[in-house]
């Protein structure tokens, strides 16, 4: 897919970062990196430059943002942070965890879809931190992609979703992990729930919370709705049909045609003009997750009709994380 991009890419030198802050204050709109995924980022005070964010993804107004924040100061400025939430907060902020809290006055409705409860993170990345100091803005920002698309972890994966539609991207190289943050609701404290699998394991919170942590089922569409709006079960889609596997057998790729392409787990024995893989060595979850969302761009952007992709086996954190995104890359339209 070629397009004329209008977005300028910038390169993160101090004026760079000075002129994008600035541009952030001022109610604008700039694509950044977070370790995660690259978000696109808005003053999360200024509802008029949050809405210019629906706008520009083409995303529904019932799909709540994440605001980030410096400082667990800002978070305080945010949300109302009860003493788990501070718990895991201590050791896992900066990072990619977010929290579902009870909001705090002041957050626009836009951002948090109308809900009495708004999600709060502190990113680890320097750029992305540097950002919200200089701008002095907490920073509302989803994945800077177009609503229900593969979500970005290059600048030049933003450019070619939103080029036409948004300004200015900061270009800070490859996003670290590859996939977005494990969300945590936390807004009963006696009762944690993961909505959404990311880097931090479900087990580990359950640790530092001393209680189980459950999984948020889509029991029900309404009853998703509810709870984590956003969390439809068709995202992150190519557009190329996929189906998922547990393995790839070659009695398997025997039945796949010529235009099919097999995405593996790791890198096979054998290998075809039509074998990808996402990892060079076994269980390599990271490596899996920093890859998956390139790899699903570069299969999608190819000449496949059709993409076979193996799920990743046991419960590493990163695996569910990578199969979560993977499920709803597949899920029908
Ligand atoms: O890693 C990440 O979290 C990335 C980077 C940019 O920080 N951001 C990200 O944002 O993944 P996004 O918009 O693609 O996903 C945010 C999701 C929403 O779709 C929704 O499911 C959930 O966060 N969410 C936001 N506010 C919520 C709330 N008040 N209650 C429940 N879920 C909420
Ligand atoms: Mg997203």
């Amino acid at each position: 897919m070629s397009t004329t991009p209008t977005a300028r890419v910038y390169r993160p030198t101090p004026r760079n970062l000075a002129l994008l802050a600035r541009i952030l204050a001022e109610g604008g709109l700039v694509a950044a990196p977070t370790e995660t995924v690259y978000g696109l980022a808005a003053d999360a005070l200024n509802a008029k430059a949050c809405r210019a964010i629906f706008r520009a993804k083409g995303r529904p107004a019932n799909d709540p943002l994440i605001v980030h924040v410096a400082s667990i100061e800002q978070a305080d400025e945010i949300a109302v942070l009860n003493d788990a939430a501070r718990k895991v907060a201590k050791l896992f902020w900066p990072g990619p965890l977010t929290l579902v809290l009870p909001k705090r006055d002041g957050v626009p409705d836009i951002v948090t879809s109308g809900l009495a409860s708004v999600a709060v993170r502190l990113p680890s990345h320097q750029l992305f931190r540097e950002l919200i100091r200089r701008s002095g803005c907490p920073l509302a920002a989803p994945s800077a992609n177009p609503f229900g698309y593969v979500s970005p972890t290059t600048a030049a994966h933003v450019r070619d979703g939103l080029g036409k539609r948004i300004g200015h991207i900061l270009d800070g190289g490859s996003a670290k992990i590859g996939v977005e943050s494990t969300i945590l609701d936390l807004r009963d404290p006696k009762h944690p729930v993961l909505l959404r699998p990311g880097a931090v394991s479900r087990e580990a919170l359950a640790r530092v919370l001393g209680r189980t942590v459950t999984v948020h089922r889509r029991a029900t569409p309404a009853s998703t709705a509810a709870i984590a709006p956003g969390l439809l079960e068709r995202h992150y889609s190519p557009r190329t049909p996929l189906t998922l596997v547990r393995k790839l057998t070659p009695a398997l790729i025997q039945k796949t045609g010529d235009k099919h392409a097999l995405l593996f787990m790791q890198k096979p024995a054998q290998i075809s003009d039509r074998t990808f893989w996402l990892a060079e060595a076994p269980n390599a979850f990271d490596q899996a997750a920093h890859n998956l969302f390139d790899r699903l761009r570069s299969l999608d952007n190819g000449d496949w009709d059709h993409i076979h992709a193996e799920l990743a086996p046991g419960s590493d954190a990163l695996a569910l994380a990578v199969n979560d995104r993977l499920r709803r890359a597949a899920a029908k339209r």
